[in-house]
């Protein structure tokens, strides 16, 4: 009887295959960014409402996707099951990854923050391409889905990560989906509709860097602040919401401001506030100790792991551990 449901269930590849919703709803639920089954699961009764579905069928709707999904009540065991499907990415430094458990994880956010020059974007190409390696060299075999908002991703770079890698260039770039945010109102018009590109594309790596830079430059003063966090708020919950609905990583970077008032221990905050102190799982603060290839890394704040500060380097090649030359140094 089980198995019979499951295999109706599985019939489920389009929007127009749900009880109750026809091709007009579907065309609304596109316009709305619900392009696909997964995000149907994650959605709320009043976003469903928006494209005119009545608010008990929205809720219907919504627990029946959830049951094709997941099941929304789980017991323990499964539930560490779940966890274990959780893969990590490799960032090309070991050091760096044994910092993070062992590489950056699916279904959370995780968020490099740092001054200029510190490493945020640098790494961002590395998992563009690191992501695209075989499982048994730390990556997905899968694609990535780039958002820049500061017009700083170079091609030229990932085609040198790729060749140091022995990885064919031209099936790198083609795996690598680049989108520039022109301001934070586009930035999450793309997040919203990434889900169809996620699902065509394989991808399983997403990157916003810079994940405020727009949001900082246009809402600012005080009288602007509560918007630019509610806006925030919701752009990093859709960006939570794919990493668990399609298992990919999540990766943001963010800048710092200076603490005029502090003469002792770290100078710099995280721009973005509480919200993103709540919502980042993994918050990786980056700093450039001196002129050269060294770069050092602390985990500031992760969901189990302890705190703790690992060196790597930037170097032609991309993100790698200290030579030995550099461990001298
Ligand atoms: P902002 O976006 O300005 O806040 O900085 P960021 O943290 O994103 O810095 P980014 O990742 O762009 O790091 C830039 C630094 O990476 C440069 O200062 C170089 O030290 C290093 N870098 C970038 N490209 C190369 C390269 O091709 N070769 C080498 N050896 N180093 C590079
Ligand atoms: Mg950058």
């Amino acid at each position: 009887m089980a198995k019979e449901a499951l295999s109706t269930k599985k019939e489920y590849k389009r929007l127009e295959d749900l009880p109750g919703i026809g091709s007009t709803t579907a065309r609304k639920l596109r316009e709305l960014g619900f392009h696909t089954i997964e995000t149907l699961a994650t959605a709320t009764t009043q976003e469903l409402q928006r494209a005119g579905i009545g608010e008990k069928k929205a809720g219907e709707i919504i627990c029946e996707v959830r049951s094709y999904i997941s099941l929304p009540f789980i017991r323990v065991d499964e539930l560490l099951k779940k966890q274990q499907t959780v893969l990590r990415l490799t960032t090309g430094s070991k050091s760096l990854d044994d910092l993070v458990g062992g590489g950056l994880e699916t279904q959370t956010i995780t968020e490099f923050y740092g001054e200029f020059g510190s490493g945020k974007s640098q790494i961002c190409h590395q998992l563009c391409v690191n992501v695209q390696l075989t499982p048994e060299r730390g990556g997905f075999g899968g694609g990535a889905l780039y958002i820049d908002t500061e017009n700083t991703f170079r091609t030229q770079r990932i085609i040198q990560m790729a060749k140091h890698l022995g990885l064919d260039q031209d099936e790198v770039a083609k795996n690598i989906i680049y989108a520039e945010a022109y301001n934070s109102d586009h930035q999450m018009f793309l997040v919203d509709n990434a889900d169809k590109v996620i699902n065509e594309n394989n991808i399983r790596l997403i990157i916003v860097d810079s994940l405020t830079s727009h949001f900082r430059s246009e809402y600012i003063g005080r009288e602007l602040l509560v918007e630019r966090q509610q806006k925030l708020n919701k752009h990093l919950h859709k960006l939570i919401r794919l990493g668990r609905a399609f298992n990919v990583i999540v990766v943001v970077t963010n800048q710092v401001m200076a603490k005029p008032d502090v003469f002792f221990g770290e100078s710099v905050y995280p721009v973005g506030g509480h919200i993103l102190a709540h919502t980042s799982n993994t918050r990786l603060f980056l700093r450039k100790p001196r002129r050269g290839p060294i770069r050092i890394a602390r985990l500031i704040s992760s969901p189990y792991l302890p705190e703790g500060e690992r060196m790597f380097t930037i170097t032609e090649n991309g993100i790698e551990d200290l030579s030995e030359d550099d461990q001298r140094r």
